[in-house]
């Protein structure tokens, strides 16, 4: 297992759009595993492969709190089947550093994907968890939170980012 290094905004490949992937094989499971040392490491609740800088349709998530057992969750491929209910939460992203903002999305999502040996699976999240699969997923689609905010909050937050990074 190794660190990857988190591309940080603007950074141009944060744009790309992910390919599926073909087969779930050894050299995914060794990106998937990268993955999740690199969040934990941040530490993050999510982290997609596009902000590592690698256009594959794959995200991680570990909701658990500290006091909780991790809970590591692999989605390869992954589709949002259906949304319903709006909610408002308070997003940070391991792109944005030092930044969080309010963001609006979908209450309950249903999302189908492989897990890390392959096998499909599909998951029904609610609140927070909901909030994650929706953030993973945009990044797959080189989308991001920034995309969601007003051109006002927009600027603020680029700018906020520029200033911790040089801080840094
Ligand atoms: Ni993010």
């Amino acid at each position: 297992m190794a660190l990857r290094e988190i591309l940080i905004y603007p950074d141009p490949r944060l744009r790309e759009v992910a390919r599926p992937v073909d087969q779930v094989d050894d050299e995914i499971r060794n990106l998937v595993d990268d993955m999740a040392e690199t969040m934990y490491a941040a530490p993050g609740v999510g982290l997609a492969a596009t902000q590592i800088g690698v256009a594959k349709r794959v995200f991680v998530i570990d909701i658990a709190s500290e006091d909780e057992p991790s809970n590591l969750l692999v989605f390869i491929n992954p589709e949002i089947l259906e949304t319903e209910g709006t909610q408002t939460h308070r997003e940070g992203c391991l792109s944005f550093p030092g930044v969080s903002e309010d963001i609006k999305r979908a209450e309950r999502a249903r999302v189908r994907a492989l897990d890390r040996n392959g096998r499909p699976f599909e998951l029904e999240a609610t609140g927070l968890l909901a909030v994650a699969v929706q953030h993973e997923n945009d990044h797959l689609d080189g989308e991001l939170m920034i995309d969601r905010v007003s051109p006002l909050r927009r600027r603020m937050m680029g700018r906020k980012v520029a200033r911790n990074r040089a801080s840094a």
